[in-house]
């Protein structure tokens, strides 16, 4: 793994030792602050280059496009809540979607199923373990935004988002974020239509760069990243763990994302 990580800066496979807690302890930190942490320049250079490699030609042949026009719940209707509520505002995300399965013998793959990857964020969230997916589609996957193309304001289903980034935009792709618009207990419904009219002047950007690992929490802290411009397309891995064992999609889930149920 050392000609993939910078295992020099970041001791992901040293479990437990005294830099890999000092790095785990950093990461909290920024997770308790900011809702997610970065470990910018996890993946070397050539290593970004060579993913990007092997991923391009998949994606130029046969990716899913994913279009679709959603709400920020990604819900046609919200109990409680009137049709024509602004929190309702539908926006539109379109991306090129590759999976697993499509590039098993992918630097990406083998990075995804390495132990010490799950193991390492695990102990940044304070969980015992976490696992891989039981699912070869699933379970990571790789997604492309070209100009114009962008992910549109959502809170997210799951507790946090593994993202590698591969390649940045020349111009936008950004990624923004409201932290805590809405709480387990309080939806702020009025809160999120203000957002969604580009009234919140809490509305945070940041810009990665590429080989940097992001984690995030994204359950009521809404976020997007915003279109594209320009020839160079954003490339990006999402990684998927959970802290049971044998997960894996439904056939629905499945079409839903990558318009295949096998
Ligand atoms: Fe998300």
């Amino acid at each position: 793994m050392h000609d993939i990580l910078d295992l020099d800066r970041y001791p992901l496979d040293r479990s437990r030792s005294q830099e890999w807690v000092a790095l785990v302890d950093r990461c909290k930190a920024d997770l308790a602050r900011d809702g997610m942490f970065n470990v910018e320049g996890l993946m070397r250079p050539d290593a970004v280059r060579q993913a990007v490699s092997e991923v391009a030609p998949v994606l130029n042949s046969s990716a899913f496009t994913h279009k679709r026009s959603h709400n920020v719940y990604f819900r046609n209707s919200v109990p409680g809540l009137a049709p024509d509520h602004p929190a309702l505002k539908l926006f539109e995300t379109s991306n090129q979607t590759i999976c697993a399965d499509q590039i098993p013998d992918s630097m990406l793959v083998r990075l995804y199923n390495w132990p010490q990857l799950a193991g390492f964020i695990a102990a940044t969230m304070d969980k015992p373990v976490l696992h891989a997916m039981d699912d070869p589609i699933a379970c990571a996957n790789v997604m492309r935004y070209t100009a114009g193309e962008a992910l549109n304001w959502h809170f997210d289903r799951s507790e946090f988002t593994t993202t590698l980034l591969l390649q940045a935009p020349l111009d936008g792709g950004a990624f923004e974020y409201r932290t805590d618009l809405r709480s387990d207990d309080d939806p702020n419904y009025d809160g999120v239509a203000r957002m969604l009219r580009g009234e919140d002047r809490e509305v945070h950007s940041m810009a990665a760069k590429a080989g940097t690992l992001n984690i995030f929490r994204g359950k009521n802290t809404a976020h997007r990243v915003t279109p594209v411009v320009g020839t160079v397309a954003r490339i990006i891995a999402v990684f998927s763990y959970y802290e049971t064992p044998g997960v894996r999609f439904s056939d629905e889930e499945r079409i839903g994302f990558y318009g295949r149920a096998a």
